[in-house]
């Protein structure tokens, strides 16, 4: 007999939860018409039932356990938006086994354990769609997974985090500090429940390792990346960069090389001019380069519940027409092969440092030095005079192996001249 709806639990209701309520009913018809059938939210897990929300649902369709939707036969999808990886992973694993479709928005979950619930999902002759986990509403795992199949992809390179990439804009256009901007974030539901996971790099590296993981066929873990936030971004520092023609974004990078594969999520120098420049507040973007495509650019607003909410509804549609046309799930991600990882010290770059010297004769001599013996050559350098006898200077280097500059950069913070070492970034050209 054919199915006459789709019928969905729902984990979680807060800032995406209320985003994909609000869209089945603001498109209702046309959810409908391509789904094939009605999509009936059946049941909606929550912590509190007294909690007010910012979207009006039927009380009855509210609980506190698990199992109201875990274990009714009825419900076809699951669909996680509630956070958190250790008691997530049980629902999610549960569902599978209660063979129903899974459909999620966490990063976290698919980063640490996507592989063994994508292996689960096989062995139940089911899914996982997740195209809300990375990107927000930019569509990012489709495309990667089919309308760029034909390609090798050599480097993707992206701005993945939509709270530091707000603070970071607000602090750059309206000189606002690090703390406002973040309090405005939260309060506009881009960061996560504990921000520190977006300020440190976590939440990007966690979506780096979902696309890399596509765009490389490789299975990627989150120790395989180096990971730096934001916290070391002073306002100095984004005065600076401005100044030499430069913003500061944190980059999520992934490229492969013949000899590996190199993974990265640090604050990143990039020309004023590079279209990634030009992304702000939280909207994100995904730069990738292929073999056959060349240069292809994904923008768009990459959290907030409208968008997160767009993504996952994809999702649902797609399974509510596999579904109805009976179309078997095959599993891509269970070809991911082990890759080598490149360790950052053989990686180059070109650096920015700030630093504050004592400000007397051979001072820039002893830099220069110091940077000349270890084969660094220096493209720019600025020197401010600063209080108390200090004076600040900024440079950049050219490209250069790390170990080079990691090594350069240890012989001057020896210097008895050298006050303090500011910040060092990373600074990409194209
Ligand atoms: P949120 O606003 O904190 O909402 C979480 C929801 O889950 C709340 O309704 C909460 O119930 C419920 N919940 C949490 N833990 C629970 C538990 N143990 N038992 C029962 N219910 C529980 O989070 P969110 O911002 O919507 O994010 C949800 C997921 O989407 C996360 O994985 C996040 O990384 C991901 N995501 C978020 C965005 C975004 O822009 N916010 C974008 C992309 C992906 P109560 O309401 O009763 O507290
Ligand atoms: N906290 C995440 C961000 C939400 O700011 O990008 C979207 O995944």
């Amino acid at each position: 007999m054919e199915k006459q709806s789709i019928k969905v639990g729902l984990l979680g209701l807060g800032t995406v939860g209320a985003g994909v309520m609000k869209i089945l009913k603001m498109n209702e018809e046309q959810i409908t018409r391509r789904a094939g059938m009605p999509v009936e939210v059946k049941k909606i897990l929550v912590r509190s039932l007294e909690k007010e929300r910012p979207i009006k649902v039927d009380a009855s369709l509210l609980t506190t356990d698990p199992e109201d939707i875990l274990q009714d036969p009825e419900i076809d999808v699951v669909v996680e938006v509630m956070g958190g990886v250790e008691q997530t992973r049980r629902y999610i694993e549960k569902a599978l086994q209660n063979k129903k479709f899974v459909i999620t928005a966490n990063k976290d979950l698919m980063a640490t354990a996507g592989s063994e619930l994508l292996l689960l999902a096989r062995e139940h002759g089911r899914n996982i769609y997740y195209e809300a986990s990375v990107g927000g509403g930019i569509p990012l795992v489709r495309p990667l997974k089919h309308s760029l199949g034909a390609n090798r992809i050599w480097r993707i390179m992206g701005i993945i985090n939509g709270t530091t990439n707000y603070i970071l804009t607000q602090m750059n256009l309206q000189d606002m500090d690090f703390e406002e901007a973040l309090k405005e974030a939260q309060l506009k539901g881009f960061a996560e429940p504990d921000p520190s996971n977006d300020l440190e790099g976590l939440d990007a590296a966690y979506k780096l390792c979902i696309l890399a993981g596509l765009s490389f066929n490789s299975r990627v873990r989150i120790d395989d990346l180096h990971i730096e936030g934001i916290n070391s971004v002073d306002r100095r520092d984004i005065f600076y960069a401005r100044e030499l023609g430069f913003s500061i974004k944190l980059l999520a990078i992934g490229e492969e090389l013949d000899e590996g594969v190199a993974l990265r999520v640090h604050p990143t120098l990039i020309p004023t001019t590079h279209p990634l420049a030009g992304v702000f507040f939280e909207n994100n973007a995904l730069y990738v380069v292929g073999d056959a495509v060349g240069e292809v650019m994904f923008f768009g607003p990459g959290a907030g519940a409208m968008p997160t909410g767009s993504s996952v509804i994809a999702d649902l549609i797609e399974v509510a027409r596999n579904l109805s046309h009976h179309v078997e799930n095959g599993i891509m991600e269970m070809d991911f092969q082990e890759k080598a990882i490149l360790p950052m010290e053989e990686l180059s770059s070109a650096f920015y440092l700030r630093l504050h010297a004592k400000d007397q004769p051979g001072v820039f001599a002893s830099l220069a030095t110091a940077f000349g013996d270890e084969k660094v050559s220096l493209d720019m350098i600025i020197q401010k005079r600063s209080d108390e006898g200090l004076a600040e200077i900024v440079l950049v280097t050219h490209a250069v192996e790390e170990k080079y500059f990691n090594r350069a950069l240890g012989r001057i913070q020896r210097f008895p001249t050298i006050k303090e070492i500011n910040s060092v970034f990373r600074v990409i050209e194209n």
